[in-house]
């Protein structure tokens, strides 16, 4: 059992210590945002997690678990100090490292017992580096030497899935200057039974930004091919399909449609590409990605543009707001920038999402949030799936049909089937779709 210090308590610092906890260690999250951390003694969660709650609540009960604004409190005799803070883009896309420096700094000024400092947040290539030179000088100042290492320890959660991935991870990766750090580390997941792989910090740090970077290329590189499927008439999901068989390829993350947006991969691949130019490298790969994606979004309102003509003053539905199913997560959500878009051509806007209404509310004043999908289709000129929710999956679509003013059914998540949207007398327009031509009713 050993004594955790997570510093941070938004989607990674909360997921990990809370996960600790569950694995028998003690363990305290702390954060300086004093609402957060009342709710989280309340029982009242950050953000919304499949499973989380529970699993908190279960731990903090044992004793296990608990929240804090103290450092002091929260430091206290820690074997390790988690540095799960937030690492927001700045304005040339550079990760914004300020949270990590004030942890940092922090950690410095208060331990005065030999600690293992783990970078858990997605930081630059060379940022390991960068913690262990400010502890040291504030150590300097301070006046007393302190026994630390550092070791980069990067996340591979993803949202509505993050507690599983924790527990039965691919692969934990380690990087440090020093392995008996990293090895201390280690032994926290030895009983997930998964690769360890223990490397140097710059390693560990580039294998993060790599894969979240190469996650992304897969999927802007199946929606240039479902484009071209679109002038072609062939089949992106059936093309996805054949390709995945190859076990060079596989099946993951090859689903053509409005491309990826959340907290992580917009963040990271634009913060690798920054990284690149400031070493004299060229990301022209990374930025065909981001272009791609960027692309992906736009082509809705071009697509629609082509089914309605001019825009303003129509009614668009919107089913589905967060970035991806099982989140309420908003960030970089393709429906958030396709409402956008569509709000500027002066089009109506109503929408439904089973998490993501009151934080989409906060930022789009305008669209009228509604109860239900069929709520959303009353009069609805063209329905936009944006998020492949369950629960849109099996929705009676002739109901829909029977709701707008307009049969316009434009599927980003390619979740129905076009035999049957087509069926019931809808403009089928899909992503990669070529065997069904954009908004051709073949019916
Ligand atoms: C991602 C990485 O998967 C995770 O390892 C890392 O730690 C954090 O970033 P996350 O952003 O939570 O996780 O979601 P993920 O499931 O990876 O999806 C990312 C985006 O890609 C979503 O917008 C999703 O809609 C999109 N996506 C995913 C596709 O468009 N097609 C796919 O085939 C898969």
């Amino acid at each position: 059992m050993s004594k955790i210090c997570v510093v941070g308590t938004g989607y990674v610092g909360l997921v990990t210590g809370t996960c600790f906890a569950d694995l028998g260690n003690d363990v305290v999250c702390l954060d300086v945002n004093e609402t957060r951390i009342n709710n989280l003694n309340n029982g009242k969660m950050p953000i919304y997690e499949p499973g989380l709650e529970q699993v908190v609540s279960l731990n903090k009960k044992a004793g296990r678990l608990n929240f804090t604004t103290d450092y002091k409190l929260a430091l206290d005799k820690a074997d390790f100090a988690f540095i799960a803070v937030g690492t927001p883009s700045g304005v040339d896309g550079e990760a914004d490292l300020q949270f990590v420096r004030s942890a940092a700094e922090a950690i410095a000024e208060i331990v005065n017992h030999p600690i293992v400092v783990v970078n858990k947040s997605t930081v630059p290539v060379g940022t390991g580096d960068w913690v262990a030179d400010i502890i040291k000088k504030r150590r300097t100042v301070i006046g007393t030497p302190l026994e630390f290492s550092v070791v980069s320890n990067p996340e591979f959660l993803r949202e509505g899935s993050a507690l599983s991935d924790f527990m039965e991870p691919d692969r934990v990766v380690l990087g440090s200057t020093n392995r008996e750090a990293a090895n201390k580390v280690a032994q926290l997941y030895s009983t997930l039974r998964c690769p360890i792989l223990v490397t140097d910090l710059r390693t560990a740090e580039m294998i993060k930004y790599a894969s979240n970077a190469f996650l992304a290329t897969r999927i802007s590189f199946i929606n240039e091919i479902a484009n071209m499927c679109e002038e072609m008439g062939a089949d992106v999901q059936e093309v996805a399909m054949g390709m995945g068989y190859d076990n060079r390829i596989g099946h993951a993350f090859l689903d053509a449609g409005l491309g990826w947006g959340g907290s992580c991969f917009p963040k990271d691949v634009k913060a690798l590409a920054h990284m690149a130019v400031l070493h004299g490298t060229h990301p022209q790969l990374l930025q065909a990605v981001m272009d791609i994606n960027r692309n992906q979004r736009r082509r809705v309102i071009y697509k629609l543009r082509k089914a309605l003509g001019n825009l303003d003053e129509k009614v668009i539905g919107v089913l589905g707001l967060s970035f991806k199913p099982n989140t309420d997560d908003i960030r970089e959500a393709p429906a958030l920038e396709i409402i956008h878009l569509l709000e500027n051509e002066g089009a109506i806007i109503r929408a439904y999402d089973p998490q993501a209404m009151e934080s989409t509310s906060e930022v789009f004043k305008r669209v009228i949030m509604c109860e239900n999908p069929y709520k959303v289709a009353e009069g609805a000129d063209a329905l936009v799936l944006a998020t492949e929710w369950n629960e849109f999956k099996q929705i009676d679509l002739k109901r829909i049909y029977d709701l707008m003013r307009e049969p316009i059914i434009m599927d980003g998540r390619n979740l129905w089937d076009p035999e049957k949207v087509i069926s019931l007398g809808f403009k089928y327009f899909g992503v990669g779709r070529g065997a069904y031509p954009n908004g051709e009713n073949n019916a």
